[in-house]
């Protein structure tokens, strides 16, 4: 059996530096490890939390240029749009039928959504948001993704996934592969600039695609305690710290720690810190500016992808659609 792995990001928002150190680096380097590896823009998820229209579009430009800057090569990856491949909605449906509403009831997104409701605890609630995890499980079983690089959050949709693959495989005839997730580790969780985990619902990020003038911003603006510069500091429990520690080698981080003990002022601290994340960002800065005023290659791009993939999700709806009975009559 192929190893494929599979993994997809919401374009809600811009991207930033968690996306990349957390989603976007780990998933392309596993390809190296994997026989095939997919990667997608869940434009149709975005749509359950975001229903401004630019919003949604712009983000798509941004995430898919997020990939490709970071280094995903389309000719050895599939990279696609999810609204261009109209069979995973075809799929999340017939998910849908096979799919326990219990199970659905069971899910962290939707009860955390109920519980800030006092009285209709279903205020606000979609179905979209409701099945969320089975268009997710689509997104998954339609390629028969044996392995998906996901943030811990996502752990329970994995799940989730299996629970209803095995269902189908059970009712029908045995045709998905249960997927593994390949989760991230929770220390390696990226601070945002307050110290809290670093996410767009936080408003504490630091965008990835951005110019120098505008990381060097943000980097002045991480939260730091007001210890004077030659009084000694605690690199433990420290953002600008914990950041340092997700681009520098292990040498320089033990000499920052170094330098910590020695009381560096906040404001070299900071220099030093954007210059790491800076060294990083140079050639996808680069590649950005190269592919941002081009949408016609990006919008190619994601059309020969959507050829490529759909090849596949043809082959495996028409199959599924005969093993439910909706096909010819005869
Ligand atoms: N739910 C994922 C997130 O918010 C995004 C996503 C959608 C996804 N479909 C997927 C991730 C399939 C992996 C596989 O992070």
């Amino acid at each position: 059996m192929k190893k494929r792995i599979l993994t997809g990001i919401t374009t809600t928002g811009t991207p930033h530096i968690g996306n990349y150190l957390g989603a976007i680096k780990p998933a392309l380097k596993l390809a190296e490890d994997f026989d095939e590896s997919f990667y997608f823009l869940a434009d149709y998820h975005a749509i359950i939390k975001n229903s401004n229209k630019s919003e949604v579009s712009e983000s798509v430009k941004n995430v898919a240029l997020a990939w490709l800057s970071s280094g995903l090569d389309p000719n050895k990856s599939f990279f696609y749009r999810q609204s261009d491949v109209p069979e995973i909605l075809e799929l999340s449906w017939i998910l849908n039928c096979v799919t326990a509403k219990g199970l659905m009831n069971r899910s962290h997104a939707y009860k955390a959504a109920t519980t800030v409701n006092k009285e209709d605890e279903d205020k606000g609630i979609t179905m979209g948001l409701f099945s969320y995890p089975v268009l997710m499980a689509a997104d998954i079983l339609m390629f028969n993704a044996t392995h998906v690089p996901v943030g811990a959050d996502q752990i329970q949709h994995i799940e989730m996934t299996r629970d209803i693959a095995g269902r189908f495989n059970h009712l029908y005839k045995k045709t998905f592969v249960l997927p593994e997730a390949l989760i991230q580790s929770k220390d390696e969780t990226v601070p945002g600039l307050d110290g809290q985990k670093m996410s767009k619902s936080y408003g504490n990020i630091i965008p990835l695609l951005s110019s120098e003038k505008q990381l060097k911003k943000s980097v002045a603006k991480i939260v730091t305690n007001s210890l004077e510069p030659g009084e000694p500091k605690d690199s433990s429990n420290c953002t600008v710290f914990s950041l340092y520690k997700h681009f520098a080698t292990q040498q320089m981080v033990e000499e920052f720690q170094e330098d910590y003990k020695k009381g560096i002022s906040w404001g070299d601290a900071k220099n030093k810190l954007f210059d790491c994340i800076n060294l990083e960002m140079i050639p996808i800065r680069e590649k950005y500016n190269e592919l941002y005023s081009d949408n016609d290659f990006i919008n190619d791009l994601l059309s020969d992808g959507s050829k490529k993939v759909r090849v596949i999700a043809q082959e495996m709806i028409s199959s599924i659609r005969s093993s439910i009975g909706i096909n010819k009559i005869s």
